[in-house]
Parts: structure tokens; C-alpha cells; sequence
């Protein structure tokens, strides 16, 4: 079935005239109903006595009454039709530009913004939503086909190292030996935890990220972190260790262990990976009322000021050519802040220049709220 659609200006039309006829009905019940009895209440006190007299003057006075209300009804029907089409006309203008922007947008052109226009607060506001709708679906499209590129670009070097790998085993050029082998499944381990990486970023943005969370206390954590990295840790030769108090060792945080588990591995293969041999990383961690502070400071590479709001963002490396002989996809402190963040708390980065140090500390609500 068909709903018959109404335009704007038949109804606004409409409603005037509904408003119009309320008062010509009102005012012609009011003078004759009134008027003929107050004017001849004073014709009496006049003094006239004349029939005659009386009935013209009486007949002069229900004419010109006729004529006074029918002319101002025609004018204010009149008016009417004028001021609802003008009225339509500017509001069917400020909805064409809605409709076109909206339509561009749709489109995929998230340049569009629909002008303020002068028609009231509610118009500007509906323009105002409407832009910043646009720019966030920009925004949200930018960091989608930046995030595609980058993934495309992350996976090309490992595939290509397999492919060339293969196709020197299948013409012979290669051995297939132990530490091909173990090449082979550098590269594939590569692959697989690109795409977990960026999987987990995934889920923890949509809030989907499945967490098993326990009372956990702190120096049990970092000391079980510090104990995974050592090994690596004195490989390279870089000082490692933890400073925790012990009030703040036997504070807890209601944490899903292996997850808190793998920011701090996270952090601390960074303060691995960007620090000289010979050089120091501390874990330390202290407490207030409300909230837990660990924190991993190096003295290394340090990050420049101007790289420091971008290190979390997926694929960002502070020296991308350096990084990525370092082996890094630039997804790894995406993956912390994803996990800190879908515990309530926050990890954020320091450091004072190139070449002084890095700290980055994640803060975690406590779970016993001094
Ligand atoms: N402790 C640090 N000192 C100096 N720079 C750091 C440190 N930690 C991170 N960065 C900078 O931040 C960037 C992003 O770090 P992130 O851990 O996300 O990526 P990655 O270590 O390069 O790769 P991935 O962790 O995915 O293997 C790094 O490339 C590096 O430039
Ligand atoms: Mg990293």
C-alpha cells in the first residue's frame, strides 16, 4: 500500500488556515453576538428617536463590520499562502543541502559539510551533528585504508622471504638444513603473531576481548616478567632488574595474568630491543589510594618529542627504516595499550630526547582501593 506523502507546504498551508479560520470564526461570533447590542445601546442613549435613522445607522454598522471581517480574512489567508511559501522554500533549501551533503557522504566523499544557514539553532545544530559525523567517518576511513596499507606491507616481507626460501628448496640452490628450517619458522611465527596482534587490537576495540580476571599482586607479576626476559636480557648484554617495594609487591590488581602478562613482556622487549649493550632497564612500581603504577624505564635510544603521542598507534615506528631491520611491525605497544586499557587503566610514554632513555608507565586501578 501506498501512505500518500504530504509536502511541507500543503501542511504548513493547512495548519495557517486552520489558525486563520479559528479567529474569523471567533471574531464573527464575537460581533455579532456583541457588537449589534453595544451599538444600539448607544443609539438609544443618543437620543434619536427616529426609526428610520435608527435602522440605517444599525444597517451601516452590520455592513461595515461585514466588510471590515471578510477583507481581513482574505488578507490573512493571503498571507498565509505567501508566508508558508516562503517558508517552505527556505527550509526545503536547507534540507536539500542535508540530503545532498548526506547523499555525498553515502558516496564515500567524507569531504562534505553542510553550511550553517541562518535558520535557528535547531537547523544549525542538525548541521553541526551532521559535519561532525563526516569528519569522524573520515577520520574512521583514513586510519582504515592507512591500517590495510600497512597490514598489506607488514605481511609482503616474511611472505616474501618464504616464497624465496621455497623456491630455492624446490630448485636445489637451498638445503633444507636445520637453520633453514628454523628461518622458515622465524617467518611463519612472524606472520602468525601479526595476525593475532592485530586480531586482539581488533577485538579490544569493539569491547570483545574475553578476560579471565583474578586478583593478582604486583611483585608476583613483574617478577615473573623479569624472569621470561633475563635470559634474553643477558644475551645482549643490558642490565635488568626490578625495584618494588614491598608495600606495593603485595598490593593486587584484578587483572587477567597472562594479558598484564604480555604488556609487561611488550615493554620490556622494546627496552630490549632500543637499548645498546651495557645499557640498564628498571621495573619499578609504586602505589597511591587509587591506582598501581608500573613502570619500565631504559636509557637507550629514547623517542623524540614529536614521536611520543604517535608510539601506540598501530604500525607506528619512530625510524621506520631502523625499525624495521630491528624486526618490529610497529603493532606490539598497540597491543599493551589495547590490553591496559580493557583493564580500566592506561599506559602512557616518556622520555627527554633521542638518545636519553625511554620510560613508559601503565597504571592500573588497584584492586583494594586504599
Ligand atoms: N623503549 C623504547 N625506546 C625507544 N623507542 C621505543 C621504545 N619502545 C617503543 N619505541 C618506539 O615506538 C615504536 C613502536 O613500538 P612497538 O612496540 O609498537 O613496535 P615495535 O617494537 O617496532 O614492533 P613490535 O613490537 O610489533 O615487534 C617503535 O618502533 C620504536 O620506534
Ligand atoms: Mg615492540
Amino acid at each position: 500500500m501506498r501512505v500518500a506523502r504530504w509536502g511541507l507546504a500543503p501542511r504548513l498551508l493547512a495548519a495557517i488556515v486552520v489558525v486563520v479560520l479559528a479567529g474569523a470564526v471567533t471574531a464573527w461570533a464575537v460581533a455579532t453576538a456583541i457588537g449589534p447590542a453595544v451599538f444600539h445601546l448607544h443609539i438609544e442613549r443618543s437620543g434619536t428617536s427616529d426609526p428610520g435613522v435608527v435602522r440605517h445607522t444599525e444597517e451601516a454598522f452590520a455592513t461595515a463590520s461585514a466588510y471590515s471581517l471578510g477583507l481581513a480574512l482574505a488578507a490573512a489567508l493571503a498571507t498565509s499562502v505567501l508566508v508558508s511559501v516562503f517558508v517552505t522554500r527556505r527550509i526545503g533549501h536547507s534540507l536539500t543541502t542535508v540530503r545532498e551533503a548526506a547523499a555525498q557522504v553515502a558516496g564515500g566523499d567524507y569531504t562534505a559539510r553542510v553550511p550553517t544557514v541562518g535558520m535557528g539553532a535547531e537547523f544549525d545544530d542538525l548541521a553541526r551533528s551532521f559535519n561532525t559525523m563526516a569528519a569522524d567517518l573520515g577520520h574512521i576511513e583514513q586510519t582504515r585504508t592507512r591500517m590495510l596499507g600497512d597490514l598489506a606491507h607488514e605481511m609482503r616481507t616474511p611472505v616474501a622471504a618464504l616464497d624465496g626460501y621455497l623456491e630455492g628448496i624446490q630448485d636445489g640452490v637451498v638445503p633444507v638444513d636445520e637453520e633453514v628450517l628454523a628461518m622458515l619458522r622465524d617467518q611463519v611465527a612472524r606472520l602468525s603473531r601479526l595476525a593475532q596482534d592485530i586480531s586482539l587490537v581488533t577485538t579490544a576495540e569493539e569491547g570483545r576481548l574475553t578476560m579471565h580476571r583474578q586478583p593478582v599482586q604486583v611483585g608476583a607479576l613483574i617478577d615473573a616478567a623479569v624472569a621470561q626476559a633475563a635470559a634474553r636480557y643477558a644475551a645482549r648484554r643490558i642490565n635488568l632488574r626490578a625495584a618494588v617495594p614491598e608495600r606495593v609487591r603485595t598490593t593486587a590488581v584484578y587483572a587477567d595474568l597472562d594479558r598484564l602478562g604480555q604488556v609487561l613482556t611488550n615493554l620490556l622487549d622494546n627496552a630490549l630491543r632500543y637499548t645498546a649493550p651495557g645499557g640498564h632497564v628498571v621495573v619499578s612500581a609504586t602505589r597511591d589510594e587509587a591506582a598501581v603504577r608500573i613502570e619500565v624505564a631504559d636509557d637507550g635510544d629514547g623517542i623524540e618529542a614529536e614521536h611520543l603521542a604517535h608510539v601506540f598507534e598501530r604500525f607506528y615506528r619512530a625510524d621506520t627504516a631502523r625499525d624495521r631491520a630491528h624486526g618490529g611491525s610497529g603493532i606490539g605497544l598497540a597491543v599493551t595499550r589495547s590490553i591496559v586499557r580493557a583493564h580500566g587503566g592506561e599506559v602512557t610514554a616518556a622520555s627527554p630526547g633521542k638518545g636519553q632513555g625511554a620510560t613508559f608507565t601503565v597504571e592500573l586501578p588497584a584492586a583494594d582501593p586504599a
